[in-house]
């Protein structure tokens, strides 16, 4: 059954995060002291992920995305993974992650059914993932992203959250990697979800990113899938991998959103930029699976059009990304 919205896009794939805890703390994503930690009764249990997830799929919902905070830092993660990848009809499993458990989890996490990763890595120089990251190991996140390909995945998408003056010197080296390693990159717009002053400075256009590895190789247009995200892709010649640029603040692609997102908390979100939730715990705790799907189905009827973050437009409160999943 196809679920579509009020403006007529096809809504196919969820977003659910399983924890806000993460094991890096970047400068973009929350504050240097992290987030407040919510305790465990606040945090869905994995019984009841399971029925969002489930309902989501009755409804129509083919792909779904696990986030966090860091996915892979909550015990149980794994039989977790197998359990949802078991559901009838959902197609598509994936994950996003920080890669730095990667190595130790990468085999575990393909045999219980994780199709695809993407990890986040904003440097390849230790010392500026380190400051970045607010700590991270570079070569931990180097070594679970050649773990995942062992294990048996396609080689993950990297994300690069690019930041005039911090890592937009490595753009080419980024681009490189779609040839050395057969990685997908793409380059995300820092957004503001914390307001922190300054955000605009950091700010890198991705319209630059593509004119930046223009100067020193062409580029072709690569075609957008079915389940494909916001990110606009491109090739250079003879890359495995593509490069990507996701123009979360200077262009938009609300108009082909596909998705809705479910956080930690159990708080719905027809949109990342959008202060509308709806709070699913009335209807898991007790289970009540025809409410939630009815009221899943209403998050998707109630999508907004799009948001005007643009430079300084803003319209929504402070959060963390790492609360609601990216
Ligand atoms: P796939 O297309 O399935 O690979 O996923 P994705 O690129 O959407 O997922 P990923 O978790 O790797 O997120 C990449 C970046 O895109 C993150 O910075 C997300 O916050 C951002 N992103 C994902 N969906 C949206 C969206 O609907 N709106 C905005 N503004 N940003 C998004
Ligand atoms: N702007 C852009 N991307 C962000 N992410 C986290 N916070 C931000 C932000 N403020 C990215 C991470 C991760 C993905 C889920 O979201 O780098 O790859
Ligand atoms: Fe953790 Fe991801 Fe946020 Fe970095 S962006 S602090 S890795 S949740």
């Amino acid at each position: 059954m196809a679920l579509t919205d009020t403006f007529n896009r096809r809504i196919n794939y969820l977003r659910l995060s399983v924890t806000d805890r993460c094991n890096m703390r970047c400068l973009y994503c929350m504050p240097a002291e992290g987030v407040q930690d919510v305790g465990h009764d606040a945090v869905l249990s994995y019984e009841e992920l399971q029925l969002i997830a489930e309902s989501a799929v009755g409804l129509g919902i083919e792909k779904i995305r696990i986030t966090g905070g860091e996915p892979t830092v909550r015990a149980g993660i794994v039989d977790f993974l197998a359990k949802l990848a078991a559901i009838p009809g959902l197609r598509h499993l994936a994950l996003t992650t920080n890669g730095l458990l990667l190595e130790q989890m990468a085999s575990d996490l393909y045999r219980a059914g994780v199709q695809r990763l993407n990890v986040s890595l904003d440097s390849l120089d230790p010392q500026a993932f380190r400051e970045i990251t607010r700590g991270g190991d570079l070569a931990k996140v180097l070594a679970g992203l050649d773990a995942a390909v062992a294990a048996g995945f396609p080689p993950p998408k990297i994300n690069i959250v690019i930041m005039r003056g911090i890592n937009d010197a490595e753009i080419l080296d980024f681009a490189e990697l779609t040839r050395s390693r057969g990685n997908s990159v793409r380059f995300i717009e820092y957004m503001p979800a914390v307001k922190d002053d300054g955000w605009q400075r950091l700010c890198f256009p991705g319209e630059e990113v593509l004119q930046r590895i223009r100067e020193q190789y062409p580029l072709e247009a690569v075609d957008k899938g079915t389940f494909a995200g916001p990110s606009q892709d491109y090739r250079l010649p003879g890359a495995t991998g593509s490069i990507g640029i996701i123009t979360a603040v200077s262009g938009h692609f609300c108009s082909d959103c596909n998705r809705i997102r479910v956080t930690s908390r159990g708080q719905a979100k027809g949109c990342l930029f959008s202060d509308e939730t709806t709070d699913l715990n009335p209807f898991l705790r007790p289970p009540d699976p025809e409410r939630l799907t009815k009221v899943l189905q209403e998050i998707v009827q109630a999508k907004p059009e799009g948001h005007a973050i643009r430079r300084g437009e803003y319209t929504h409160s402070n959060f963390s990304m790492a609360q609601i999943g990216g």
